[in-house]
């Protein structure tokens, strides 16, 4: 087994499990010292492109952004997600699957949904591929307006069982995208892998989110995102401070000249 993945597995119930998301070099180091997990997820289509819906992101856009990151990581496990149409049967899956790896040398891979996709999943792991679930709101197949899940007791029963069926076909953790309070905590426990929660309470074994949100870059009002600080401030004074030096002839002085 990874030794990261193992040491993920070992944080069950002791202590909770960092991720987050990065798209570039610059931020996964930064992040690497905090993180145990660093996932470069499709929300580059809309936090970095400005799509609509990440359904627009490829393969080759995946890839580019999980090189860079590759090199900005020393310690924390890296994760990717599988686009949108990457992955509709066992072998375009594979197929896709180990270019990601082979190309970005990531650990391993993320693909979003449950029952519906369980013969894929099977068929990663039957070729050692390490795979990361995620449940509750899946956005490459979201209609409609954003709802949270685990309303009804079908839904509910549906999501533990999604869940019981991720862990049994050999997923190492389960990302839970906006998912009750009661119910990620019963998933949570039922589990014996690890889940990282988005929008899905405090009781999940780790959480994620998406860290240009945390930081104040992007600006969204998702009810679960807390944004942690307002970097688009500090950015602003030095794009401020080098305007003004340029207009004042100020930059570039002669110890920035040849
Ligand atoms: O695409 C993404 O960034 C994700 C996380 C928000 C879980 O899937």
């Amino acid at each position: 087994m990874n030794p990261k993945i193992k040491k993920i597995l070992s944080k069950k119930n002791k202590s909770k499990i960092i991720c987050l998301t990065s798209y570039t070099k610059n931020f996964s180091e930064i992040l690497d010292k905090y993180t145990d997990i660093i996932l470069v997820g499709d929300s580059l289509g809309s936090v970095l492109y400005s799509f609509d819906t990440t359904k627009n992101v490829n393969l080759k856009m995946m890839i580019e952004h999980s090189k860079s990151v590759r090199k900005g990581i020393k310690k924390s496990l890296m994760v990717v997600d599988m686009p949108y149409n990457t992955y509709r049967n066992k072998s375009e899956a594979l197929k896709n699957a180990k270019k990601i790896i082979k190309d970005s040398k990531a650990d391993a891979v993320k693909l979003e949904g449950g029952k519906k996709i369980i013969n894929i999943i099977k068929h990663l792991r039957k070729n050692k591929i390490n795979v990361m679930g995620h449940l509750g709101i899946l956005p490459q197949s979201q209609k409609g307006k954003f709802r949270y899940k685990g309303k009804t007791s079908l839904e509910r029963k549906r999501l533990l069982a999604d869940a019981m069926l991720l862990q049994k076909n050999g997923v190492f953790s389960i990302v839970l995208e906006c998912i009750e309070t009661s119910l990620s905590k019963k998933i949570t426990k039922e589990l014996k892998i690890p889940t990282i929660g988005i929008g899905s309470s405090v009781n999940c074994d780790g959480q994620v989110l998406v860290t240009d949100d945390l930081i104040g870059l992007n600006l969204t009002s998702i009810k679960f995102v807390k944004s942690f600080y307002n970097i688009r401030k500090h950015i602003e004074l030095a794009i401020k401070k080098f305007s003004s030096d340029v207009k004042n002839k100020k930059y570039p002085s002669s110890k920035f000249s040849y």
